[in-house]
């Protein structure tokens, strides 16, 4: 069957992905199946989108009963999911109003939108500069790549759109020397994830919110990666103790089906008004039935867990031969060895362990919900490829 799925993959499916020799059955958590019925526990989560697990039977209920109810309606409408899942967010979080989008790069997309608007609106059209933060990471439209502050996605798709410029991470006085009277918001992540599982510092993250309150820019935090409970909190801004103006997620908000959302604080809640931004999938009443069942089992006592297996895969990983660091939070992990991510990646799906990479290391992103058991087992094979 695999090479069945192999070769029409091969035949039909556009070259962009450098796949592995795999192709998923089935599962169920983190512990997964391929066509020829061989085993692997899973450390990706489908990079951070199953929150728990594949096949989760609470968020898969809610699915199937949401499908035979009202699958689809129009954003023109009220539908009852997404308005449940809304509030949700909002008492959660203490933001003020969300907009629903269908991925991360949306979300950014909406959040770059709302940003210039709110410049445009209070000062004029030329404050529309956006700073975001070197090695970042905000997604592949042409607008969410120019965001991202890596030369590397600058090629290939011009003309970009304009108005990004790069700060360093952690150099708050590069910050303050890149903003000038066109400068609208400073846009970053939290934990730099595609950009080798980087958490900020503190201090920094504090300063550039004192800064950008004092100079009335809007402080977007991307949290498509780190939301959702990955990091051991709802959200990672929370675990930061800063108040944004805008939160950007998805991944594992939708639990496996695609969302994407803007969250908006009071100061930024009426910035978009009618006409001004739209999606005809973002919030489907289906993927919102699904999302609600994820945002309301991260409670504190589940993140709590979270942040306590994330702190045993870093004392575990601290223990294995040829690890040379290891950076993260919660279950956000990043691991550099003396091998080549690539082929530790590769080795580990061999003997039944699924990996990802972030730039020169290994990435854990194992579903919130993985057992001690299945946690066990996956950092036993993990040890085993990486000292062999
Ligand atoms: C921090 C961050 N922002 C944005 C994106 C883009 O998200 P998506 O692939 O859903 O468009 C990603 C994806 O990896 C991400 O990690």
């Amino acid at each position: 069957m695999f090479n069945e799925i192999k070769k029409l993959d091969n035949s039909y499916i556009a070259n962009t992905y450098n796949r592995f020799n795999v192709a998923f059955k089935c599962g169920s958590g983190a512990t997964l199946y391929d066509f020829n019925d061989k085993k692997y526990i899973d450390f990706s989560s489908g990079i951070g989108v199953n929150a728990f697990g594949v096949s989760d039977k609470i968020w898969a209920d809610a699915v199937i009963e949401q499908t035979k109810k009202l699958s689809h309606m129009s954003n023109l409408y009220y539908t009852l999911p997404q308005a449940q899942l809304a509030h949700l967010l909002c008492a959660k979080t203490g933001m003020k109003k969300v907009f629903f989008a269908n991925s991360g790069a949306e979300a950014n997309e909406g959040a770059i939108k709302t940003a210039r608007k709110y410049s445009h609106d209070k000062y004029n059209e030329n404050r529309s500069e956006i700073i975001t933060l070197v090695n970042s990471f905000h997604g592949r439209t042409i607008t969410t790549l120019k965001a991202t502050g890596q030369d590397v996605f600058h090629k290939n798709f011009y003309p970009f759109t304009e108005g990004f410029v790069y700060a360093k991470a952690n150099d708050i006085n590069d910050v303050l020397e890149k903003i000038n009277d066109n400068t609208c918001a400073i846009m970053m992540e939290l934990v730099q994830g595609e950009g080798g599982v980087l958490p900020l510092d503190k201090e920094f993250v504090k300063a550039v919110e004192k800064i950008a309150k004092e100079k009335d820019l809007l402080l977007i935090i991307d949290e498509v990666q780190t939301g959702n409970g990955r990091t051991g909190y709802l959200y990672a801004y929370q675990g930061f103790g800063i108040n944004p103006d805008i939160v950007t997620t998805a991944k594992g908000i939708g639990g496996g089906l695609p969302l994407g959302a803007v969250l908006f604080n009071s100061k930024t809640e009426n910035v978009l008004g009618f006409g001004d931004h739209a999606t005809t999938f973002g919030g489907n009443p289906i993927v919102c039935a699904g999302a609600y069942t994820i945002i309301e089992r991260l409670n504190d006592e589940f993140l709590d867990v979270v942040k306590q297996k994330g702190n045993y895969i870093e004392e575990f990983c601290n223990g294995i031969k040829n690890v040379e660091s290891i950076s993260g939070m919660g279950m956000m992990i990043g691991i550099k060895t003396t091998k080549p991510a690539r082929d530790v990646v590769a080795k580990c799906l061999e003997n039944g362990l699924v990996v990802l990479t972030a730039k020169d290391k290994i990435r854990f992103l194992p579903p919130l919900n993985i057992t001690m058991q299945e946690l066990e087992e996956g950092l036993k094979i993990f040890k085993k490829v990486v000292e062999e």
